[in-house]
């Protein structure tokens, strides 16, 4: 089935599954390559990016570590504009190669926090790594370094991302049909 409900939405089928597989597993050889001789810190941005993450490293060949933060800025299908943490690093990341693993950035409101939080723990280096990317809804003057997918401004379900804490489990990703 193309369509789907989720609560009151309707979606339907945006990117699907292996489309998805095909470029995360392109980004994983990519910073296969980057980080060849480093020991990266892969830190998974909960809840959205947990699929990703899984995905992502497990076509990564090199050694590194995985930690897990859990920030939340949505309500419904929009940003709410304030990042709440819930879940913080636990990690001492001095010195460290961090790579933040997002589902999407979307304003760009939670990656800029996040970034300027990291920093003051002194890392050797931060990068973003996104699966998808909405040009037109930046609004913060941060670019992800590696990035799968441009997509259109348009509220999306599936694969990690949620509609009100719905259809993360779906496999494709969905976008609303309104
Ligand atoms: P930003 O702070 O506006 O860049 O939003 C980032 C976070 O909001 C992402 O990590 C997602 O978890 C969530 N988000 C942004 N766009 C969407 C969407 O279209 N569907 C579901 N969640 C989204
Ligand atoms: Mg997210």
């Amino acid at each position: 089935m193309n369509k789907i409900n989720i609560l009151d939405k309707e979606f339907a089928v945006s990117i699907p599954f292996e489309h998805i597989q095909s470029t995360v597993k392109r980004m994983a050889v990519k910073l296969s390559g980057d980080y060849q001789n480093k020991k990266p810190l892969f830190l998974c941005v909960l809840n959205g990016a947990f699929m990703f993450a899984a995905d992502l490293l497990k076509s990564y060949t090199g050694q590194c570590e995985i930690s897990f933060i859990k920030l939340a800025s949505y309500a419904g299908t929009k940003t709410t504009g304030s990042v709440r943490t819930l879940i913080g690093l636990e990690e001492d990341i001095k010195g460290r190669d961090v790579i933040i693993l997002e589902d999407i950035v979307d304003s760009g409101i939670t990656i800029s926090h996040l970034i300027e939080d990291l920093k003051s723990y002194e890392p050797a280096s931060i990068k973003i790594a996104a699966l998808l990317l909405k040009p037109a809804a930046v609004q913060k003057d941060v670019r992800p370094d590696y990035v799968g997918l441009e997509i259109p401004n348009d509220f999306i379900v599936g694969y990690g991302l949620d509609y009100n804490g719905f259809g993360r489990n779906l496999k494709d990703i969905y976008k609303i049909t309104e």
